[in-house]
């Protein structure tokens, strides 16, 4: 059993620096979760704290059912990957492997055999003589995992451990990655700032901005239903469009309004909306849930605006279309052979089905989860 459960948990650094704040996280037996944020949002931070390396300011850290604030890191049955995979230079890939285990005194047969058994999973047994130097940084990274898996340790812990491979190999490592978790059933808790590696990676992800969590939840979750304007900005490529404006009550309805766009708040996530009335809202829709009029049958009353296209970048099957109203900017997902002109004024679709609205002063998404009818009551 290794749950790790972080229960208020907080760092600060001398100097007044909050890197962590009260960060609440409950990571399941043998879960695989991504920690994710931008720079220096207390991603590393959080995970040296799990890992024993960096002391915990506030809150508790229980690995197992036990908390291990006071254990010092050797006793935590947890293994670390780094980013620079900090091999010994001088040792070779086999000593490398077994270092760790000769410090604990297993008896040399079953340093052996876990060694062997880790390269052949990993697919190094052919470079167990080698020293670091003589390898690739693909290989490196490998040896860097084979150093963590021969412990068999209750959880991993990976801190940006591809980012130092070029694109193909990440995405190749991060597939065995996949792999590797689901032969040896282990908790793994990894950190990355790349929202796709996190989305491809994690059965659930936490959200990170400026020391606090935002969002923890599986990857079509975060995407669909985010919790708020930060996590709408961060997951997804390109990210989601926002429209500053206000809700106003017409006729039919509620509509969002930014003085150029009139957009109907369709009846589900009227209640919700209701309360930001005459407030000031963003309206949020990704590109790819915008549409341009002219490949629509006939869009339902309130979801069409007109808009200037301003650049076209083609990206072989699909294209991405940036285009500006008198009131903001946003992108749109059209198919390849979708044509349209640059400098023309065309009429787009928004699917209003896929509508968000957020609070400007907050950004809290008003409507998240209320059409899956999961959402948190207020
Ligand atoms: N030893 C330290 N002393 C003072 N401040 C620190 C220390 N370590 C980290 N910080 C600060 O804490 C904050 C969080 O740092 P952390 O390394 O956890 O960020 P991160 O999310 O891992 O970022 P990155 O993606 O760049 O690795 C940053 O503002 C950083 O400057
Ligand atoms: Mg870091």
């Amino acid at each position: 059993m290794a749950e790790v459960v972080l229960s208020k948990v907080g760092k600060s650094f001398p100097g007044g620096i909050q890197a962590v704040k009260e960060a609440d996280l409950v990571v399941r037996d043998k879960e695989f979760v991504v920690l994710v944020g931008p720079s220096g949002c207390g991603k590393s931070t959080t995970l040296r704290m799990i890992a024993g390396l960096e002391e915990v300011t506030e809150g508790t850290i229980s690995i197992g059912g036990k908390v291990v604030n006071e254990v010092p890191p050797k006793d935590r049955d947890i293994a670390m990957v780094f980013q620079n995979y900090a091999l010994y230079p001088h040792m070779s890939v086999y000593e490398n492997m077994a270092f760790g285990l000769r410090l604990r005194k297993y008896p040399r047969d079953e340093i052996d055999r876990r060694v062997r058994e880790a390269a052949q999973m990993l697919g190094i047994q052919d470079l167990l003589d080698r020293k670091p130097k003589a390898l690739s940084g693909g290989e490196r990274q490998r040896v860097a995992v084979g150093r963590a898996i021969v412990r068999k340790p209750a959880a991993f812990l990976f801190d940006e451990p591809l980012s130092n491979l070029d694109a193909k190999l990440r995405v190749e490592m991060r597939v065995e990655l996949k792999r590797l978790h689901a032969r040896l059933q282990s908790t793994m808790i990894y950190v990355t700032h790349d929202q796709v590696e996190a989305m491809t990676l994690g059965e659930r992800i936490v959200v990170m901005n400026e020391g606090r969590i935002q969002q923890v939840d599986e990857p079509i979750e975060l995407y669909r239903e985010p919790a708020n304007e930060f996590v709408a900005g961060f997951i997804g490529t390109p990210p989601m469009n926002f429209f500053p404006g206000k809700i106003e009550q017409a006729a039919a309805g509620l509509v969002f309004a930014d003085g150029h766009a009139r957009i109907a708040i369709p009846a589900e996530i009227e209640p919700a909306v209701k309360g930001a009335s005459d407030r000031e809202v963003k309206l949020g829709v990704r590109p790819e849930h915008v549409y341009d009029r002219a490949f629509v049958g006939a869009p339902p009353p309130g979801s069409t605006m007109e808009a200037r296209v301003e650049v076209v970048e083609a990206l072989g099957d699909e294209k991405l279309v940036y285009l500006s109203t008198p009131r903001c900017r946003f992108i749109c997902k059209m198919e390849a052979h979708q044509k349209v002109g640059v400098g023309t004024e065309i009429e787009v679709v928004l699917d209003l089905n896929k509508i968000h609205v957020f609070e400007a002063a907050t950004g809290r998404n008003l409507t998240a989860k209320v059409r899956t009818g999961q959402a948190a009551a207020v």
